[in-house]
């Protein structure tokens, strides 16, 4: 958004300079790249609150930002927070019952990496074309990009990057004579098997297994993982889940809790359950978003040590296969029917520039979606990710784009639910999935 010459912008990069120099960041040469402009008035100034709504961020980093964005604005523009729910899920059903309704009243949303198809298909989101140009777009993260994309325009900006790794436990790994984590299916069951029998812990595996959100998310690397696929990625309108390779990967996913490596209770378990176990130090592996490697570090979180906790890549179903996480992440929208859309495009400038998505990096383990903070030293030297998961998040693959994603994720989840209960065989759900989602992929 550099290129921007508007004075919103310009002020906005003044703010994010002081603040960087507040938060005591030494990032002068990447925060002074946000400068070049004198702050000057702007229409954002003019006292008006935006509110944004947005899910509950236990880091701090969104309120510290906004916060600081509301004293720069003193007697001016003022941010307000709308808590959101954090399972993506009911967040989106809620939203969407509400702008049908046409009773969002909120200027900026923060939602999921799939819903931008959706949103914008029903003009329920304002297109940004003409806000954030190719030349703009091109300093983020493509994948984010994409997905905030449709039909040639763009509806969101991608706020912060999520990734999934494979957590594990590095010093249980060296205690029974393993010295890198398992890069297959077959490696981690050997593995977590060894260590589950010599007590140390209760559970192998741990994965988001609930019938929401998450579990289309961590179902979907099964199926990538093992070489199939949902769509057809040359062509979005072919359901192509029914196949061999995705059909076997879900059927892996379900025999992890057979073998009793992941425990039962995974089909009632998302994130939380998930890293509150693993970092109470009950698990040997658990797959779990970038998000979260940061609180490995604080005592009120973690019982465990950043020694003794290592990051991976997701394994495959065969040695050598790419390794992909699905493309998680949040955006910002701003609604189309908000009535401040200067200032919400402010604040929406302010959120992903450079120097916040810094301070989101460096102080609330965020990966960011600009592709330069990478190659930042400070983002490399705070958030570790950045170096070794950079190519995990630049290669992050998208959830199955539609305008109609909720249709779309609720057939998954009831198919991958059943398989991974046990209700149903992988042949047999993935028979049914492909029907139901060639209604969807169909409907008009
Ligand atoms: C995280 C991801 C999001 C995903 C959700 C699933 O919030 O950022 O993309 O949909 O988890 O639970």
């Amino acid at each position: 958004m550099e290129s921007l010459t508007d004075t919103p912008a310009r002020r906005e990069r003044g703010k994010a300079l002081r603040f960087v120099a507040a938060a005591g960041i030494t990032a002068l040469a990447s925060a002074l790249a946000l400068t070049g402009c004198s702050p000057a008035s702007s229409s954002a100034d003019a006292s008006k609150t935006i509110t944004v709504l947005a899910p509950p961020d236990s880091s701090g980093s969104m309120q510290k930002l906004i916060d600081q964005y509301n004293k720069d604005h003193a007697g001016g523009t003022q941010i307000k927070v709308d808590t959101a729910q954090t399972d993506m899920s009911a967040y989106f059903d809620q939203l969407r019952t509400q702008f049908t309704a046409g009773s969002v009243k909120d200027d900026v949303v923060i939602g999921d990496v799939t819903w931008a198809a959706q949103l914008a298909d029903n003009g329920w989101v304002q297109d940004l074309s003409d806000k954030f140009p190719k030349s703009e777009q091109d300093k983020f993260l493509p994948g984010g990009i994409a997905a905030d994309s449709w039909k040639g325009k763009i509806y969101g900006v991608p706020w912060f990057n999520a990734t999934a790794y494979l957590f594990y436990r590095k010093d249980l790994l060296a205690k029974y004579g393993y010295t890198s984590p398992p890069k297959t299916y077959d490696e981690l069951e050997t593995m977590a098997k060894k260590v589950l029998a010599g007590g140390d812990v209760k559970d192998g595996y741990l994965m988001q297994g609930a019938k929401y959100e998450g579990l289309v998310c961590n179902a979907a690397e099964f199926v990538w993982n093992s070489g199939g696929d949902i769509l057809d990625p040359q062509d979005s309108s072919k359901v192509v889940v029914n196949g061999a390779q995705a059909t076997a990967g879900l059927a892996r996913m379900r025999q992890l809790v057979a073998d009793g490596v992941a425990p039962a209770a995974s089909t009632t378990d998302k994130e939380q359950e998930n890293y509150t176990d693993f970092f109470n130090g009950n698990a040997l592996f658990m797959r779990n978003w970038s998000d979260f490697y940061r609180l490995v570090n604080d005592p009120k979180t973690s019982k465990l040590t950043a020694d003794q906790v290592g990051v991976a890549s997701l394994p495959v179903a065969q040695a050598g296969q790419t390794s992909s996480s699905s493309l998680g992440g949040w955006n910002l929208f701003m609604n189309a029917s908000s009535t401040n859309k200067d200032a919400a495009w402010d604040v929406i400038q302010y959120l992903s520039s450079d120097a916040a998505q810094k301070v989101r990096a460096t102080d609330g383990g965020f990966l960011p979606t600009r592709a330069a903070l990478y190659s930042d030293p400070d983002v490399n030297k705070a958030n570790p990710l950045t170096v070794i998961g950079k190519d995990a998040a630049f290669n992050a693959r998208s959830r199955p784009v539609t305008p109609f994603y909720s249709d779309a994720s609720l057939a998954m989840q009831d198919s991958f639910y059943k398989i991974l209960s046990g209700q149903e065989p992988a042949a047999q759900a993935t028979t049914e999935l492909q029907t139901a989602l060639e209604k969807v992929v169909k409907a008009k």
